[in-house]
């Protein structure tokens, strides 16, 4: 034994083989940063082998990991392994970095994932980028049939955003970053999941009001959120605290009583945190302002209801009308075929990467950016 080691330990990760790890820098060619999230940064690469196979590589954040590889990052994984949809991104394979003197001995590693050329916080950023009503319903079909698969696979995404909704260049949507995501049981025990999830823009009223015994409904709310943003080309509820963001909902959605919401009163923070009283719901009569389409407000109606026990749930929303009225959902193929630039959430104008990141309770959010003038958007040729 030396210093406090059984003998033979390894000393560093230099020590440490992965026959099953594939040496990152030796199969690909990193391209450009593309992304820079709470857990890591996310690069575009190139395999060296087929010099044409795009990639995207996450990096897992190793810092302040005193215990070996991150759990979050381990769910992610596993997650990921789980799931095998046309809408929900894949994971090609677990790469690390040789260790060395640069990286203090540590080994870095990487996810990585099929490449898709764009988020849509990125495409909604670009004013040049007009989406049809049929091109619209194709998106909501698609992120409804991910998100379908995943809950049917008793999983939760927890952190639906429009930047965290990849399309590819062919104009098919990946459900991306299982960062939060959870596996979860239906069982007749209440559950004791934290509520510190979900970009609190997105995030829905129960989790707000500290609800711990919540199921796939949650992404429902942030799926409601995006099809609204579809529209509106901007977050529709931009709160810069849990209180504020229910004053926000509470305005939209109209007050948030146990009459429209019974199971209300028995969550933590009811009465706890100031609710705005007499608000009338308008979702409606806003939305009409930006869609003209009566079967859309409808379905935005019905995803965002505040009570998650009456909120539409993925199996009923893709079967609504919406879907099967003309004029019916049209690939984004043509219209994405047209950009030669790629957009990403990262190079979008600040407004939305600054809060992005925020996703922590704890971490305030920042305050809300003015808006971006129309040619701001950052372009890049990939
Ligand atoms: N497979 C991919 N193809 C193309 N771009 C990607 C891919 N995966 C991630 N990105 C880009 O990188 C960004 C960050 O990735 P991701 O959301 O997985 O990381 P994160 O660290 O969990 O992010 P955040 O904390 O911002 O939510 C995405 O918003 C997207 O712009
Ligand atoms: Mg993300």
């Amino acid at each position: 034994m030396s210093n406090g080691q059984p003998s033979g330990a390894p000393s560093t990760d230099d020590d440490i083989d992965f026959p099953f790890c594939p040496n990152a820098s030796e199969k690909y060619e990193k391209i450009a940063k593309i992304g820079q999230g709470t857990f890591g940064e996310v690069f575009k690469a190139r395999e060296r082998k087929s010099k044409a196979r795009l990639v995207a590589m996450k990096k897992v954040l190793m810092d302040n990991e005193k215990e070996g590889f991150p759990i979050t990052a381990l769910r992610e994984i596993k997650i990921l392994q789980l799931l095998d949809h046309e809408n929900v991104v894949r994971l090609i394979e677990i790469c690390r970095t040789r260790s060395g003197p640069y990286t203090r001995n540590k080994n870095t590693f990487y996810l990585v994932c099929e490449f898709c050329e764009h988020d849509l916080a990125g495409l909604l950023s670009n004013a040049n980028i007009k989406f049809k009503l049929a091109e619209i319903k194709n998106v909501m079909q698609q992120l409804l049939n991910g998100l379908y698969y995943v809950h049917v696979n008793r999983v939760i995404h927890r952190d639906m955003k429009a930047a965290n909704i990849l399309i590819t260049r062919t104009g098919v949507l990946k459900l991306a970053d299982f960062g939060l995501s959870r596996a979860y049981k239906q069982t007749e025990k209440a559950n004791r999941f934290t509520n510190r999830v979900v970009t609190l823009w997105y995030r829905p009223p129960e989790l707000l009001l500290g609800a711990r015994d919540y199921g796939p409904e949650i992404d429902l709310w942030g799926a409601g959120c995006i099809m609204a943003e579809m529209w509106t080309r901007t977050p529709i509820m931009q709160g810069g605290s849990e209180q504020s963001q229910l004053k926000l909902i509470s305005q939209l959605c109209g007050s948030l009583t146990p009459e429209v919401w019974p199971g209300i009163s028995s969550l933590d923070l009811y009465g706890k945190l100031e609710l705005p009283e007499g608000q009338k719901r308008r979702v409606r009569d806003r939305m009409r302002g930006f869609m003209k389409d009566e079967l859309a407000v409808d379905l935005v109606d019905k995803l965002l209801c505040v009570d998650p026990s009456k909120r539409i749930d993925s199996n009923k929303a893709l079967d609504h009308d919406y879907f099967w009225s003309e004029p019916l959902p049209l690939s984004l193929g043509p219209l994405l075929s047209k950009i030669t630039t790629s957009m990403f959430e990262l190079h979008a104008p600040k407004r939305r990467s600054q809060w992005m990141h925020s996703r922590h309770q704890g971490q305030q959010q920042q305050p809300r950016q003015p808006p971006p003038q129309s040619d701001q958007h950052f372009e890049r040729i990939f």
